[in-house]
């Protein structure tokens, strides 16, 4: 079969969060199962380096307001359709915001554009490809099914995967002219949504499937407090809504094999993780401790991901003699804040403001537990690489996490089958007792050893998943 991404980021190329990580994996998954995936994505100037590699498969006089080209390169193992259009992508700041930190004034037409390529090469095909199916990703994809059904024409199927809700991509309505899009979808059963263009909001109205990231958030996303809005468009659509928890690359994340770690190490040599620990511990100025566990945070600094109340639950931190590591950008209040907290506890709290992928690849090979108390997390893969690398999650029962993560109650604990700590609600006191709990399990030796090897145990790969997927689009492309 043959498959079309169409999608704003992917890894390695261009990250800002867990899409990426999706988009660079799913892809080889589907390919070890026979079919073909090309990913449309914005030739950003990260990706200009390989545009020279590519063929040019499409040329067009005018994409809003300029030229623009459909390259096709095999990168580091995925098939890539770059779409050049310089006067949407070429510049600098972050592929979202501008240099000051707002949107881009035009993101309507940049992923406009990249909405209505994805709808050309799935109607008329690219150097002779055809897709049979088309996976649109979160709302900078929304408008595909959108462009495709106002073509008239006979289209591949559409699934919609929604990796974040919050995000939907809504814009003044006067913009939908300047789309190219008539006002015969411009409606509430369409992508108006009160009185605004929805890029997403189009893509689950009109995508024949939609998926999302987790089967717990599919089940959130229609109830008021998760769906943003969109949960009675979710509901009215719920028998085409599945939920399909997300894997993680397997060797890009194995820390067996993982050249960003001091010591690469497996379940049977834990003792190895130590000079990965101390590393840490030195280049976060941290005193180094037996008793007590070195905490970490890997994540954008936002109330998405509940970072506001683990700033209230430090003190508990240190109460226990514990640490706490934090690598993350975000929030300008919120980077400032977790800053104020590494000079009021030095020697406990480390914080490195930024992004910064070989040394998160370190935090995971080194820290004892990973703390996620999300809001809301559609998926979250930090935890996965958490359990992969035998580093405790520590999250709030949501969304993926609560998919992914084996609370350590008495009875798994008694079964040996816990692989992390969950809480609920999301508060700082119940931040506080799992931060407890965490501290009481890790003194004991024997039950946080046999936690980090089922942790490590764990299947986090994308084998069962992809092949979801690949069910799903079979069943779409059938006559
Ligand atoms: P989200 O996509 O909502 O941010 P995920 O857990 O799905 O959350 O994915 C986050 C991804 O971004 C992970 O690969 C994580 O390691 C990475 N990441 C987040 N913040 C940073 C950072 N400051 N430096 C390096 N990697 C980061
Ligand atoms: C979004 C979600 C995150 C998920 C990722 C990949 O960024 O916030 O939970 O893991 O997409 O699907």
């Amino acid at each position: 079969m043959n498959i079309l991404f169409v999608a704003s980021e992917c890894a390695p190329f261009v990250k800002t969060g867990g899409l990426a990580d999706v988009i660079g994996s799913v892809p080889k998954a589907l390919e070890a199962l026979g079919h073909t995936v090309k990913v449309l994505l914005p030739a950003y100037p990260a990706l200009k380096q390989w545009i020279k590699h590519g063929d040019v498969e499409l040329e067009l006089e005018d994409l809003f307001g300029g030229p623009a080209r459909i390259v096709s390169v095999r990168a580091k193992g995925i098939n890539l359709l770059l779409l050049e259009a310089d006067h949407l992508f070429d510049r600098g700041g972050s592929i979202y915001l501008d240099e000051e930190g707002y949107d881009w004034e035009d993101n309507a037409l940049r992923f406009g554009a990249l909405c209505l390529l994805g709808a050309k090469i799935g109607l008329d095909g690219v150097g002779g490809w055809k897709s049979n199916v088309i996976n649109a990703h979160d709302w900078q994809a929304g408008l595909v099914p959108v462009y495709l059904q106002q073509s008239g024409r006979k289209a591949p199927p559409v699934v919609m995967t929604i990796h974040n809700i919050a995000f939907q991509g809504l814009f003044d309505g006067e913009i939908r002219e300047t789309l190219g899009l008539t006002e015969g979808l411009y409606t509430p059963d369409g992508f108006e949504f009160w009185g605004h263009v929805g890029f997403l909001k189009g893509g689950i109205a009109l995508a024949d499937k939609i998926t999302t990231v987790s089967p717990t958030y599919a089940t959130e996303l229609l109830t008021p407090e998760y769906g943003m809005g969109l949960e009675g468009l979710l509901r009215s659509r719920q028998t085409d809504l599945v939920g399909i928890l997300n894997g993680i690359d397997l060797d890009t994340w194995n820390p067996e094999d993982d050249p960003s770690l001091v010591n690469t190490y497996s379940p049977r040599s834990l003792n190895r993780r130590e000079a990965n620990r101390i590393y840490l511990e030195q280049h976060f100025g941290i005193e180094p401790s037996e008793d007590a566990p070195l905490f970490c945070v890997i994540s954008r600094l936002t109330t998405q991901k509940g970072l506001d109340l683990l700033l209230d639950s430090i003190p508990t931190i240190i109460k226990r003699g514990a640490r706490l590591i934090v690598l993350g950008s975000g929030e300008r209040h919120m980077e400032e804040n977790y800053l104020a907290m590494a000079k009021r506890f030095p020697g406990s709290v480390g914080v490195k403001i930024g992004y910064d992928e070989e040394l998160s690849h370190k935090m995971q090979g080194g820290s004892d537990a990973i703390l996620m108390p999300s809001r809301f997390e559609p998926c979250g893969l930090s935890q996965m690489f958490g359990l992969r690398y035998g580093t405790i999650p520590v999250v709030a029962r949501t969304g993926g996490l609560a998919d992914t993560v084996i609370d350590a109650n008495a009875a798994a604990i008694t079964s040996k089958c816990a692989t992390g700590i969950q809480f609920t609600p999301v508060t700082v006191e119940a931040l506080d007792r799992a931060i407890h709990r965490t501290c009481d399990l890790f003194k004991d030796t024997k039950i946080w050893k046999t936690m980090i090897r089922k942790a490590m145990a764990q299947e986090v790969g994308w084998n069962s998943s992809a092949e979801v997927y690949a069910n799903l689009f079979k069943e779409l492309t059938k006559e």
